[in-house]
This record gives structure tokens, C-alpha cells and sequence, in this order.
């Protein structure tokens, strides 16, 4: 089955099960995984959700909207270049592994 890494501030991975269509964001609540606040609830309007996509990641996922664009900017921990909301990228159909770091903070 297709997964979601989830890698730690500190180093610690986690990979966890999803299916074509299920978001970075949802998974991560649902697995309460640490650092994915998501106060929105999936809006694309906290930022809460910033996830750091690994480079080999980077080209399964489709480009990153307007709205989400905007909204990166303020991000408590800094834009990069590999920025992304994790409420915003859904699992791809036909891809296996997707990693993505959770940032130091996110408020
Ligand atoms: Fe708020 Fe993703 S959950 S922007």
C-alpha cells in the first residue's frame, strides 16, 4: 500500500499507510502524528499544515496553487523552496512513498 513519511525534527520517521487521494494533513491528524496542527482544518488558510517536502517527493506532487502560495508565506518556520501545505497535497494515484519533514514549529 502507497505511504506517507512523516520525518520528525529530530530525525525520528514515521511511514503510515494511506490511500490514492488522502492528504499529508489528514493522514498526520488522523495518525496523530506531532507538528501537523492544521488549525483550519484544510481551508489552506493557517499555514498550520507546512511541511517541508523531501527533493525526490517534490515531482510526484502537482504545483503549488494561488491560494497556497500565499498562504506559504506566512508559515512560522520560514518558507523554502520545498515548502508545501500539507492539506493541500494529496496522495498521487500510482505513487508509493511521498516524505515530507515536519517543521520546528508551526505557530
Ligand atoms: Fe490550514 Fe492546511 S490546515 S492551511
Amino acid at each position: 500500500m502507497p505511504q506517507i513519511t512523516y520525518v520528525q525534527p529530530d530525525g525520528e520517521r514515521r511511514s503510515i499507510p494511506v490511500a490514492p487521494g488522502a492528504t499529508v494533513m489528514l493522514t498526520a491528524v488522523a495518525n496523530n502524528v506531532p507538528g501537523i496542527v492544521a488549525e483550519c482544518g484544510g481551508a489552506a488558510m493557517c499555514a498550520t499544515c507546512h511541511v517541508y517536502v523531501d527533493e525526490q517527493s517534490q515531482a510526484l506532487l502537482p504545483p503549488v496553487s494561488e491560494v497556497e502560495n500565499e498562504m506559504l508565506e506566512s508559515a512560522a518556520s520560514g518558507r523554502r523552496e520545498n515548502s508545501r501545505l500539507g492539506c493541500q497535497i494529496a496522495m498521487p494515484d500510482g505513487v508509493e512513498e511521498i516524505v515530507v519533514h515536519i517543521p520546528s514549529t508551526q505557530n
